[in-house]
C-alpha cells in the first residue's frame, strides 16, 4: 500500500505531461526524441510576453528525419503550444517559422525564414490587450517576419518551454543555445523563475546562466542570460522504471500539418499503466 501511495505521488508528479488527457491528439506520428525544460507559472497566472534569441546549430541529418527546436508558450491545459520553430531536414537548410500547434484552433504557419549554422535568431511573442503577435528575425541578415494570431484570443499560456523535438534523428548537433531570454507573466510570485525548471524525464543535461527575476506592476519578469541544452543526460538509475514505462506509452501527437509540434502526452492510460506497473511489481 505504501508503494501504491508512492506510485500515486510519483504519477501526480509526472502529471500533467504523463497523466494529461489529450483526446484531440492524433498519434500517427511520434517524436523519437524529446528534450525540454519548462518554466511553469503558478495556477491562475499567465504569460504576457516571451522574447529571446537562439543560435542556429549545425544541420547534419543522418536518417532522413526532422529536427524541431523551439521556444514555446504552452496552455494551462497542455492542449497546444504557440512556438517559434527552427526546423531542419535533409534539404540542408534550416527553416524558421512561427505558429500554434496542434489543435483548437488549427492555424496556418507563418512564412519561413531560411537560416544557417551560427546565425542568431530572435523571437518576440507579446500579448497586447487580447491579441498575440510574433516577430521573428535573423539578427545576422536583418530579415524579419511579423505575424498576429487573432485566433489565439482567449488562450491562456502558463508555461514557457525550450525544446528539442526529434523525428528519426538523434541529438547530433551539439549544444543548443537559447539566450537573452525574458519571460513575463502576471502576478507577483516569482518562485517559478529559478535555475531548476522542469526537465522532461530528466532527459537533458542543461546549463542556465545569469537568471534573475523582477517583480513590478506588470507582473514577474524572468531574465535569463542563457539556457544551453548541452547533451542528453546520462540515464538516472533511480528513474528507470518510470522512464521505461513513460517512453513506452508516450505518443506525442502532431496532427497532419507538416510543421506540427507538440509536447508528449499519453493520456490517462499512461498514468494508469504506471500505476499498474508499480502495483504489479509489488
Ligand atoms: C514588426 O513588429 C515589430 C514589433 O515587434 C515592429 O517594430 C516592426 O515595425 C514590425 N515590422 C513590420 C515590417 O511590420
Amino acid at each position: 500500500m505504501k508503494s501504491l501511495l508512492l506510485s500515486l505521488v510519483a504519477c501526480s508528479l509526472l502529471s500533467p505531461v504523463l497523466c494529461d488527457q489529450n483526446p484531440d491528439f492524433d498519434s500517427s506520428q511520434s517524436a523519437s526524441g524529446w528534450y525540454f525544460v519548462r518554466f511553469n507559472l503558478p495556477a491562475g497566472e499567465q504569460l504576457t510576453s516571451v522574447t529571446g534569441e537562439m543560435i542556429v546549430p549545425p544541420l547534419e541529418p543522418t536518417n532522413g528525419g526532422t529536427y524541431y527546436i523551439w521556444p514555446g508558450l504552452e496552455t494551462s491545459t497542455y492542449d497546444g503550444i504557440y512556438q517559434n520553430v527552427l526546423s531542419g531536414t535533409d534539404s540542408g537548410t534550416w527553416a524558421y517559422f512561427s505558429g500554434y500547434c496542434c489543435t483548437n484552433p488549427t492555424l496556418p504557419w507563418s512564412d519561413n525564414l531560411f537560416v544557417y549554422e551560427g546565425q542568431t535568431l530572435s523571437y518576440r511573442n507579446v500579448l497586447t490587450d487580447t491579441t498575440w503577435a510574433t516577430t521573428q528575425g535573423n539578427i545576422d541578415t536583418g530579415e524579419v517576419d511579423n505575424n498576429s494570431f487573432d485566433a489565439l484570443v482567449g488562450k491562456t499560456f502558463q508555461s514557457a518551454v525550450f525544446a528539442i523535438e526529434l523525428y528519426s534523428e538523434s541529438w547530433n548537433f551539439g549544444p543548443m543555445t537559447f539566450q537573452n531570454i525574458a519571460i513575463t507573466g502576471t502576478g507577483s510570485d516569482a518562485s517559478w523563475c529559478n535555475e531548476t525548471p522542469e526537465n522532461w524525464q530528466n532527459g537533458a543535461d542543461y546549463t542556465i546562466s545569469d537568471l534573475s527575476a523582477t517583480v513590478d506592476d506588470f507582473g514577474v519578469t524572468c531574465n535569463i542570460g542563457s539556457i544551453v541544452l548541452n547533451q542528453p543526460a546520462a540515464p538516472a538509475v533511480k528513474a528507470r522504471t518510470v522512464t521505461k514505462t513513460s517512453s513506452a506509452t508516450v505518443t506525442p501527437t502532431p496532427t497532419g500539418n507538416a510543421g506540427v509540434r507538440t509536447l508528449p502526452a499519453s493520456g490517462v492510460w499512461g498514468c494508469f499503466s504506471v500505476l499498474l506497473l508499480v502495483f504489479c511489481s509489488l
